[in-house]
This record gives structure tokens, C-alpha cells and sequence, in this order.
């Protein structure tokens, strides 16, 4: 990562992060007085835990590259966050891939219980519709329906639920590169398509922008799984705060897999090309943008 985008994505990270802190405290979502402290603990353990935050930025990036940068924005950035968090703490959990850490802690299931973990998922899941629909996410309802609408498909059974179905099932079988693409689309790409889309129609761009972003969106989401499988097998658990060498051991079914390191990452080369190419008609206004494609291809974390 550039030292620039190091700087930007940290300010961006802090932003979203005070942000999710007050979805996730005393705030008028929660009426925390009537919510199991425990509940609210083993959320917050899933959320407030370091990350990325690579959702949220996209959603705030894309939005400011076409000129609407307000909280409403914020609001919609950390509804997605909270659905990928909810994602991480299932997708860690023994029924499922059975990790006992995450962004270098213990996993939900581990610093709590598998109960608490399964309804800290479910509790994120639907917080993340009620911050959506708030009017402060954006003042015209007919948007707050779409955007609701995108990003429960986009989590569901069309999307990152129905891939992550797609991923178990094809444990210790062999999947064609077709099949394996179709499901990362679902598991992975769905929610960095949606991060893309929802930032263009927040700033009420026109349909060939939103177009234009979402099929972005969609060549990065391709992207950050297979780095994600290359990082699983060449990273170690220190530099990933996960474990490492799981896929192969599980008997996942991966494009690393098929094709070897060394292919993988001439096709990371090819999909930032393609990246790149989408972002060309923005000039240098989609420069963050741009640096955030490269991260994606080529991050080490
Ligand atoms: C990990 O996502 C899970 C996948 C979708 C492959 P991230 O690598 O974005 O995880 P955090 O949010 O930074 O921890
Ligand atoms: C998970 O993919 C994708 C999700 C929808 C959460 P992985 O199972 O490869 O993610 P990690 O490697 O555990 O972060
Ligand atoms: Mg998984
Ligand atoms: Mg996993
Ligand atoms: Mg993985």
C-alpha cells in the first residue's frame, strides 16, 4: 500500500470505526438498556476489532468521486460493514470453516460461545437494515428502499449467504474455474459490488456512472478472493491475524487451487488492468480509487 492511501485509509478507518462505535453503544439504534450485555459485548468483539474496513471506504470512495461526501453516506458505509462483520463471525464458526482467530483475536465463538456468536451474527444482520433505513442515511425514502432492497440481496440467498452455501458444498469436490468464479461473485463479490453501487447511487449518478462502478465493484470483488486464497497459502497467520494453509486443508475448492500461485497472480494482474480501464473515463479525480484496485491485487494483509 502507497504511504498516501496508508494515511487516507487510516483517517477513513478511524472515521467508520467512531461511527460503528456509537451504532454499536448507547445510540438510539440500540436502546441499550434493554440489550443482553453479553449480546452487546460479543457484537462489539465482532466489530471493534481491527479490519480493514475496505466495504465502507469504497462506499464513501465511490460517493466522493462523484461529489457527495455527508454522514448519510457514513451511515450507509457502516450498515455494510456491519453485515460483513456479522459474515466473519459465521463464516468463523465450527459448523462452518471453524477459526478460532480473526484480525489477530480470539474468533466470537472462542472469546464467548458458539450460541452467542450464531445471535451476535444475527443481531449485526438486522442492525444493519434498521441504520440503512434511517432517514439520516439519506432523506428520500424511495433511495433508502433501494438501497435496502440491493443490500439484502447482495447478503442473501443470491448473494455473499447463497455463496457461502455454494463454498461448503463444494468442500473435497472438484469445481470447474466457471463454477468456482460464480461462487466467489456471491460469497465475496456481492458486497464489494454493492460497497460500489451504493456509493454511485448515494451521489445520484447517472445510470451509465452506476453502471460503470458496479462493474468495478464487481472485477475487485473477483480480485479480493483470489488474493485472499494466494494469502492463504503464501502469508503467515502474524501478517493475515488469521490462520493460514486452512483452504487446502479443507479441502476448499479455490481458483488458487486450480491454478497454482504463479497463474494467480497474472490473472490479479489481468482483473487491476481491468480495473484500471473501468476508472479511465474519471481522470485523475479516481486516483484513490485506483490505488485501492492495487491494494486489492497486490496487499499482503
Ligand atoms: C475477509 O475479508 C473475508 C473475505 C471476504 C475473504 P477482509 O479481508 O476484508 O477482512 P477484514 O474486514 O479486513 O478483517
Ligand atoms: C469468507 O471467505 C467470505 C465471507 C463471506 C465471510 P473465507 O472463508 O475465505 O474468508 P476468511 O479467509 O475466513 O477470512
Ligand atoms: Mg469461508
Ligand atoms: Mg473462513
Ligand atoms: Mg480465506
Amino acid at each position: 500500500m502507497t504511504p498516501d492511501l496508508k494515511t487516507h485509509m487510516a483517517v477513513q478507518a478511524i472515521r467508520i470505526e467512531t461511527r460503528l462505535d456509537h451504532l454499536l453503544g448507547g445510540s438510539e439504534f440500540l436502546e441499550s438498556n434493554k440489550s443482553p450485555p453479553r449480546l452487546l459485548a460479543a457484537m462489539r468483539h465482532g466489530v471493534l476489532n481491527g479490519g480493514k474496513r475496505l466495504r465502507p471506504v469504497l462506499v464513501l470512495e465511490c460517493a466522493a468521486l462523484l461529489g457527495r461526501c455527508d454522514e448519510g453516506v457514513l451511515d450507509v458505509a457502516c450498515a455494510l460493514e456491519l453485515i460483513h462483520c456479522y459474515s466473519l463471525v459465521h463464516d468463523d464458526l465450527p459448523a462452518m470453516d471453524n477459526d478460532d482467530l480473526r484480525r489477530g483475536k480470539p474468533t466470537v465463538h472462542r472469546a464467548f460461545d458458539e450460541a452467542t456468536g450464531i445471535l451476535a451474527g444475527d443481531a449485526l444482520l438486522t442492525l444493519a437494515f434498521d441504520v440503512i433505513g434511517q432517514e439520516a442515511a439519506h432523506p428520500d425514502a424511495t433511495i433508502r428502499l433501494q438501497l435496502s432492497r440491493e443490500l439484502s440481496k447482495a447478503s442473501g440467498v443470491v448473494g455473499m449467504a447463497g455463496g457461502q452455501m455454494l463454498d461448503l458444498q463444494a468442500e473435497h469436490c472438484d469445481r470447474t474455474e466457471i463454477e468456482i468464479y460464480k461462487f466467489h461473485a456471491m460469497k465475496t463479490g456481492a458486497l464489494l459490488r454493492y460497497a460500489c453501487r451504493a456509493g454511485a447511487i448515494l451521489a445520484d449518478a447517472s445510470n451509465d456512472n452506476i453502471d460503470r462502478l458496479t462493474r468495478f465493484g464487481t472485477t475487485i470483488g473477483l480480485s479480493f478472493q483470489i488474493a485472499d486464497d494466494l494469502l492463504d497459502v503464501v502469508a503467515s497467520p502474524e501478517e493475515l491475524g488469521k490462520a493460514t494453509g486452512k483452504d487446502a486443508d479443507a479441502g476448499k475448492a479455490t481458483l488458487v487451487g486450480l491454478w497454482g500461485v504463479e497463474r494467480s497472480r497474472k490473472e490479479l494482474d489481468w482483473l487491476l488492468a481491468d480495473a484500471k480501464e473501468l476508472l479511465e473515463p474519471f481522470g485523475a479525480t479516481a486516483e484513490t480509487l485506483n490505488s485501492i484496485a492495487a491494494f486489492i491485487a497486490t496487499r499482503s494483509s
